[in-house]
């Protein structure tokens, strides 16, 4: 059984699923702090965010690194810095490398009811399959696109004349609950994972 005090949060854009655990970090009983924030570019509001809160930034740019490989290792090395129970891949648009998935545990968090619509455009994919309902998942991150054992997933009724902007912020709107209540549970609770199937709670001390 695991659990989840120290966070580091990977971002790659406007960070507000970042901001959501910062907001909810606040209350010394959310049970998880976050204690850095980690991006693969700069000059984002994923990093603004952190920077008012006054947590700890930092950015790994894969083009600074002459290969995947070595941009792997990189990245690893600054978030083992931070020593944290928990990453959170919060709207990181990159695959993260074994040296970050054999060190820690990842959350990540999509938004499309997987295993339908994986990837980079999993809001655009729903609509244009023509789904009536789509949502968000959050699940452990493994080598795959968005493969991983799922932990949480909620629905979101697709509207007629969406487009894949108002779908997404009103499926953001429920994956930022979603996340915050799981990266709470977790932390709180602690967590386990059997095969496929992730348990949060019964933790025995
Ligand atoms: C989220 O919907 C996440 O699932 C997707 O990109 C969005 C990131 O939003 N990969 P934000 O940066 O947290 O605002």
């Amino acid at each position: 059984m695991s659990k989840a005090g120290r966070l580091v949060v990977l971002v790659s854009g406007s960070g507000t699923n970042l901001q959501a655990l910062l907001d909810a970090s606040a209350d010394p009983a959310y049970g998880a702090c976050v204690v850095a924030v980690g991006a693969d570019r700069d000059g984002i509001e994923g990093l603004a965010r952190a920077e008012r809160a006054q947590v700890p930034t930092f950015v790994e740019k894969l083009r600074d690194h002459p290969s995947r490989a070595v941009w792997d290792e990189a990245l690893a090395a600054r978030i083992a810095e931070y020593k944290p129970d928990l990453v959170v891949s919060a709207g990181f648009m990159k695959i993260l490398g074994a040296p970050t998935l054999e060190a820690y545990p990842v959350l990540n968090t999509h938004p499309a009811l997987l295993p339908s619509f994986p990837g980079a455009h999993g809001v655009r994919d729903a609509l244009a399959h023509g789904v009536k309902v789509t949502g968000c998942t959050v699940m452990l991150a493994d080598a795959g696109v968005d493969t991983g054992p799922i932990v949480a997933q909620e629905t979101v009724k697709v509207l007629d004349g969406d487009d894949e902007a108002t779908l997404h912020e009103r499926i953001k709107t429920v994956e930022r609950e979603l996340l915050v209540d799981i990266v709470g549970r977790m932390a709180r609770e602690g967590w386990a994972v059997n095969g496929r199937t992730v348990i949060i709670g019964g933790a025995r001390d």
